[in-house]
């Protein structure tokens, strides 16, 4: 039985609750507390997020008592604990005592006090204190029967270019390199003549007159998670220490560039997601789908948890939208659609005062007398209904790469033949056609095994190392199908162009040779010609193509690159591959995508269902739980089901057809044959 399995049987099914922060109520709210949490099925808690000097109100001494009387209450009323180390929130004396442990920018100057995340991960002093503040909470708590999970700091983040920064830098180069002539060479510090003669010239990349080496910035961003990653490390190895069985982990937060998750993950017995999809904007359901996709593949299709969400608003943005009534609830389930096996929010009880004073909460600050609260004790009761879900793991045919490399390499350096790359927003060009068309979808990164896919798609991979060239080749010579977007295979993992022409690593493999990148001006626009006749228009890229193998699938129809390849096609060993060499316009950017995933054979689970209603399926060997969440406010839905089966939300037969309401869900239950 892992960690996770053992956490699961406890909180019997899903875990639902949230962020809970007695530290800043009296004892009689915390009673009060505790009522609510029962009348709303909570099963759980992260406690003490943000509690350091709540805990330690001066250097050494310890205030637990509080927190002793409000981990027996919660235990008291079968509230499992997910406990919190407070390092996210270094507390003031810390920062007085010991000024340098405050994060310095970019720019030189340090971030003052009043939020959190205020360190310098590399500090040795802020690494010191965090361990004490750890250790003595593992000592007091590892063994309380309210204990249920580790929950590591706070989306780990910051940035620093402090000096201990610089020396913890330096070490990590040194690992990696070894010396310094493997350093200048990847580097390519004799461009502009910035060769390093002694490791102690290298210092963090503060801004540069002008532009900064590729190299050194790209390795700085690597160092920076990893340095971190060694924070996280050092904090689970302490609770670890006392005690092996609890599941530790930290969370993470959607789309969050600087901390390479797939790095981190392994570290961790679940990967635990952060999100707040703006109800402001309409399609912010399909991002959020596509970072549940991404954290159920982080640790390879394991379920994973939703640690934070909202009840309705945040605070913030400019504009902070409620979540009209019902979308929570389709949030959540759509979440759980795609392998969370928790539900929980920030916050538990909205703060009166602080920054966050106006974030919507479980129990807002209109009290449980209102419809966030009511809307939350439904769904307590349907998590309850769906526990048998909790656990199950689902498959897909197609994987879509995203990988925090080839992120950094396409948005953190200047010197780009364009520098205004999106590399979220072409993930999600990519990925929305697939949401659209049901299909599921898992995310892969550029070291992650793929033989068990039939179709690989590759956003605009401009920087891809050795490894994941050999990866993806390989994918498509036995068989796969690979679906390329332009600006792919430029650079290896040093960030230095690849010999032999663009797309250096990925010229076989398309079955073209590159001549030149021709970003578009601005509003120029050009025709594309596909071989059955299609007309289509494209900005924003070209490139002067030539092709070797590979045939033409599209052809521009006009300007200087007539006739050339828009679109190419190549066979490469028993595969395919789609290589698409500009922006095609997004109607027929789709129907490539469709197309290509229909040629490779991969299997539809559900056609005819309109767009705006998403499906996903989970399930075990017994059962598959098909997920069906209408989300518009306005059209019902009418969705086919291939079977007889139960919707567990209302526990009514099922057969052939499910009718969906505007913003209605279903779950239904099928027997696998
Ligand atoms: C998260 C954070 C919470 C809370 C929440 C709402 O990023 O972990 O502490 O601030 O956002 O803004």
């Amino acid at each position: 039985m892992t960690r996770m399995d053992a956490f699961r049987s406890r909180v019997k099914g899903f875990a639902f609750g949230g962020d809970y922060n007695p530290e800043q109520w009296e004892p009689a709210v915390w009673r009060e507390d505790v009522r609510l949490m029962r009348e709303a099925g909570v099963n759980a808690v992260s406690l003490g997020v943000f509690a350091w000097a709540s805990l330690e109100p001066e250097p050494g001494k310890y205030t637990f008592g509080w927190l002793d009387e409000v981990m027996d209450l919660l235990h008291d009323n079968g509230v499992s604990v997910n406990l919190a180390t407070p390092t996210a929130a270094p507390p003031v004396w810390l920062t007085h005592l010991h000024p340098e442990v405050f994060p310095i920018r970019e720019d030189g100057q340090p971030f003052g006090f009043g939020n959190r995340l205020h360190y310098d991960p590399s500090s040795p002093i802020y690494r010191e204190y965090a361990a004490n503040i750890t250790t003595k909470l593992a000592e007091r708590y590892s063994f309380h029967p309210a204990l249920a999970m580790w929950h590591i700091s706070n989306e780990y983040g910051p940035t620093a270019y402090n000096e201990a920064a610089a020396v913890n830098f330096r070490r990590w180069l040194r690992r990696k390199y070894g010396d310094l002539d493997a350093l200048n060479e990847a580097w390519t510090t004799r461009f502009w003549g910035q060769i390093y003669t002694d490791w102690d010239q290298i210092d963090v990349p503060h801004i540069p007159r002008t532009w900064m080496n590729p190299t050194r910035r790209l390795d700085f961003k690597r160092f920076t998670s990893d340095a971190l990653l060694e924070c996280y490390i050092a904090e689970r190895d302490i609770v670890r220490s006392f005690r092996d069985d609890i599941p530790v982990m930290t969370n993470f937060m959607r789309f969050f560039r600087h901390a390479d998750y797939w790095k981190w993950a392994p570290e961790e017995d679940a990967a635990a997601l952060d999100i707040y999809p703006n109800p402001a904007e309409a399609d912010s359901h399909v991002s959020a789908a596509f970072n549940y996709d991404l954290f159920r593949s982080l640790k390879g299709g394991q379920p994973w948890m939703l640690m934070e969400q909202s009840s309705s608003a945040v605070s913030q943005w400019k504009l902070n939208v409620v979540k009209e009534p019902g979308r929570m609830r389709l949030g959540s389930l759509a979440a759980m659609a795609r392998g969370a096996d928790s539900v929980m929010f920030f916050q538990w009880r909205a703060s009166r005062g602080g920054q966050e004073r106006f974030h919507s909460a479980m129990v807002p600050h209109s009290g449980p007398d209102s419809r966030t609260f009511r809307e939350i004790t439904d769904l307590g009761r349907e998590l309850e209904l769906l526990a048998p879900v909790a656990g199950t793991t689902s498959r897909s045919e197609i994987a879509i790469l995203f990988d925090w490399d080839g992120w950094w390499g396409l948005e953190e350096v200047f010197g780009l033949p364009r520098n205004d790359f999106s590399y979220t927003d072409t993930v999600m060009r990519h990925y929305t056609p697939l949401w659209e068309r049901h299909y599921p979808v898992d995310v892969v990164s550029a070291a992650s095994a793929l033989e068990s896919y039939k179709v690989l798609v590759v956003p605009n991979a401009y920087l891809i190392d050795d490894e994941g060239v050999r990866r993806i080749t390989e994918f498509a010579r036995n068989g796969g199908t690979v679906l390329m977007s332009f600006f792919s295979g430029v650079v290896d993992g040093d960030n230095r162009v690849r010999p032999n022409g663009y797309p250096g690593a990925f010229r076989e493999l398309i079955g073209a040779k590159i001549d030149e990148y021709w970003p578009a001006r601005p509003h120029e626009e050009f025709a594309v010609d596909f071989a059955d006749g299609r007309r289509a228009s494209a900005t924003w890229w070209r490139e002067d193509l030539h092709l070797e193998t590979g045939t033409a699938l599209a052809a521009y129809a006009d300007g200087l690159l007539a006739g050339r390849a828009a679109v190419v096609e190549n066979r490469y060993g028993a595969g395919r591959v789609v290589y698409v060499a500009t922006l095609l316009e997004q109607a027929a950017f789709d129907a490539l995508v469709a197309e290509t995933v229909e040629a490779a054979g991969v299997r539809r689970h559900f056609e005819g269902v309109p767009a705006h209603v998403e499906c996903s399926v989970r399930g075990d060997d017994a059962y598959e739980y098909v997920f069906l969440l209408n989300h518009s406010g306005e059209l019902g839905a009418s969705v086919p089901v291939g079977g007889e089966g139960t919707d567990l939300l209302t526990g009514e037969a099922v057969s052939g057809q499910v009718e969906l309401e505007p913003l209605g869900a279903a779950v239904i239950r099928l027997a696998r044959a």
